[in-house]
């Protein structure tokens, strides 16, 4: 080589190790620097100056520093070598005694036949910082979908499933492993599980969304077969060039469950109030069609084919008034005196009544609470409402079977029932009715409180056994569950809030006298519907009573302002005018404070004073009535002591 090439070729290479961008060193057996190029002073921090000549451990940080000339010297003497001619990752210590992470690959090569070490460095700081921010990110990402409420799916562009999160393995009933690398559909019920090929083909060609980026709400199915409502909403991203879905999953069931329990709540309010106003009419004019037909009947003794007449008229009212009054328990605006029920004592005496009334094959069996309970209620619609359930319960039993009558106290909260079942924490008595009989499916167990449902041919049922019973629960401050299966039985559960003890011994009602008791003492009657007024007014006469009649609370209270002083007052509860019977009986009695009072009523409506319930020592007259209990109840409410 001629000199003129070969300063050539030395000044190329100086040119390459001056420019590289990597750092070049040269050391010789014992460590020292010979070449340190201007990449190396900008990583290491030191100039050329400062390092040549000295020991290249000083570039390294502790344990390496101290074990380096070790190294060294185990390489001269043995020739083993641990990093020359591999390169590897290993620290660097900059002037300011930082450390950084560097790619080091060390050649060897002979100068004067002494062996010399070149070393490359390329800094690792960089892409060890983006690979970290990489990772930390990839396990964000990774926390959020793991640990995410809604479900996450992924699919690729051909409806493969490439992740499934802990949340859709809740939702659909599959662990990840048994769904990834399968086609989406196998979430899907039918008919779209047959459509979603099509679909995602149809979206690849034309581009036409019809989820993608909007979400909806769809069906989805679980490994068991079942379907819940599910919200939806599809997302694509491009992976290498791919298009590939990102499914969000919100399960909608608990909202769904919520809104269907509230739209049933409002439908019973609304035929509620419906019927309770249908109702109350009904009463006015069947206690006017009851009260004459009556009438009829008495003056046609003597006509045997006549009086026959009347009395079918007379029977087919109390029919009539028997349905109006189970619509009214269902709208809750039956008058309900309610008092502390022996619970136990009341079922057990129902037994005898219901041996009587069921059929034969019916093997009826009484299991209560070893100690007494007591609930706070109206004994006698709890015996009524308990004789529906029994009627019913033999009807899913048409060969037969065991009914059940069973009592317990528990404590309940709010959540006890189950979700929509809104019932206030406390102490509860349940009376249990339970058959085991046909049972209900689900289409008829989410309709049986409705007024007229029945699944009885005509003239079996009227559909309104259940609705008595759950108005009156209601109206109780209590609740009523359904448990039925198909084929098994039937379970009907009513909860009554426990009362104390024993207030007062609950009264047996009686319907008929004999003797209807007479009287010649004045009666003022207060009651705004005339036909019920001069129904009122006859059977009072005729029973020897002077009647005062006053058609509203206001008209009454100037009869007494001007000094009238009958021995009774007869009040309706509800009336116009702005004054109820309890308002005008409570200023009456200021007026003419041994004045007796009997209040009669057909309901009475949520805007009295004390809502539901009526004072358990007022003497209450109910609607439809006929002569002989009017007479009675006159007779009652006159001798009452003071
Ligand atoms: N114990 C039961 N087992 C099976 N089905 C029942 C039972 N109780 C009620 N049902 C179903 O609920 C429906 C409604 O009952 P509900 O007592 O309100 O009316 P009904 O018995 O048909 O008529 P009503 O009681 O007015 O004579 C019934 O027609 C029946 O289908
Ligand atoms: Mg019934």
């Amino acid at each position: 080589m001629s000199p003129a090439r070969s300063q050539h070729v030395q000044s190329r290479l100086q040119a390459v190790v001056d420019t590289a961008v990597d750092g070049v060193m040269v050391i010789d057996a014992f460590g020292a620097v010979l070449m340190f190029n201007p990449a190396c002073e900008r990583m290491f921090g030191y100039r050329a100056e400062d390092v040549l000549g000295q020991n290249v451990k000083m570039l390294m940080p502790e344990p390496y520093q101290s074990g380096h000339d070790a190294y060294l010297r185990n390489y001269r003497e043995s020739g083993e070598r641990k990093i020359i001619g591999i390169g590897r990752e290993v620290l660097g210590r900059k002037k300011n005694g930082a450390t950084f992470p560097m790619d080091l690959s060390v050649g060897e090569a002979f100068e004067d036949d002494r062996p010399i070490f070149v070393g490359i460095i390329r800094d690792l700081t960089e892409r060890k910082a983006a690979e970290k921010a990489l990772r930390e990110s990839a396990e964000r990402m990774r926390a959020v979908v793991e640990t995410a409420v809604d479900g996450v799916i992924l699919i690729d562009a051909f409806g493969n499933i490439l992740m499934f999160n802990p949340a859709c393995e809740r939702l659909f009933g599959y662990k990840a492993r048994e769904v990834i690398g399968h086609n989406v559909r196998m979430l899907m019920p039918s008919p779209y599980r047959d459509e979603h090929d099509a679909y995602i083909a149809n979206y690849r060609k034309t581009g036409e969304a019809k989820i993608i980026g909007i979400g909806r709400e769809v069906t989805a199915l679980r490994k068991d077969g079942s379907t819940f409502p599910m919200d939806l909403s599809v997302g694509e991203a491009k992976q290498e060039g791919e298009s590939i879905f990102v499914g969000v999953i919100h399960d909608l069931s608990a909202r769904k469950r919520t809104e269907e329990q509230l739209a049933q709540a409002q439908k019973m309010e609304t035929v509620g109030q419906l019927s309770g106003g249908i109702a109350h009419d009904f009463n006015n004019l069947l206690t006017v069609i009851l009260g004459n037909a009556e009438a009829l009947s008495i003056r046609l003794k003597a006509r045997e084919d006549l009086r026959h007449l009347a009395d079918n008229i007379a029977n087919a009212a109390e029919r009539g008034a028997q349905l109006t009054q189970r619509l009214l328990a269902f709208s809750r605006r039956q008058i309900l005196q309610p008092t502390a029920i022996d619970c136990n004592a009341l079922v057990e005496n129902m037994q005898v009544l219901l041996r009587r009334t069921l059929r034969e094959d019916i093997d009826l069996r009484v299991a209560v609470a070893p100690q007494p309970v007591f609930a706070l209620a109206d004994a006698a619609q709890l015996e009524s409402a308990l004789l529906n359930l029994a009627l019913n319960a033999q009807d899913a039993m048409p060969k037969g079977g065991a009914l059940t009558l069973t009592t317990e106290e528990i404590e309940l909260d709010p959540d006890s029932l189950g979700p929509g079942v809104d019932v206030r924490a406390g102490r509860y008595v349940s009376v249990c009715v339970t058959d085991d009989g046909s049972g209900m499916d689900a289409e008829t167990l989410a309709r049986a409180f409705e007024p007229f449902f029945t699944t009885k041919e005509v003239g079996k049922g009227s559909g309104l056994g259940l609705s008595m019973v759950y108005g009156f629960a209601k109206q109780s401050n209590g609740q009523v569950t359904i448990y039925s299966e198909p084929g098994l039985g039937t379970s009907v559960r009513l909860y009554l809030p426990a009362a104390d003890a024993e207030a007062e011994p609950t009264q047996q009602r009686q319907l008929d006298l004999p003797m209807a008791p007479r009287g010649k003492e004045a009666v003022l009657v207060v009651e705004d519907d005339a036909f019920v007024r001069s129904h009122v007014i006859s059977s009072l006469e005729s029973l020897g009573y002077r009647v005062m009649i006053a058609s509203d609370g206001r008209e009454a209270l100037g009869m007494l302002q001007s000094g009238a002083r009958p021995a009774l007052l007869f009040t309706d509860v509800v009336m116009p005018g702005g004054i109820n019977g309890w308002q005008l009986a409570e200023e009456a009695r200021t007026l003419a404070p041994e004045l007796k009072v009997l209040f009669t009523s057909g309901y009475p409506l949520e805007s009295l004073t004390s809502r539901d319930q009526v004072d358990p020592n007022a003497l209450m007259l109910t609607k439809p009535y006929r002569k002989a209990e009017l007479a009675r109840r006159v007779r009652e409410a006159l001798d009452e002591p003071d």
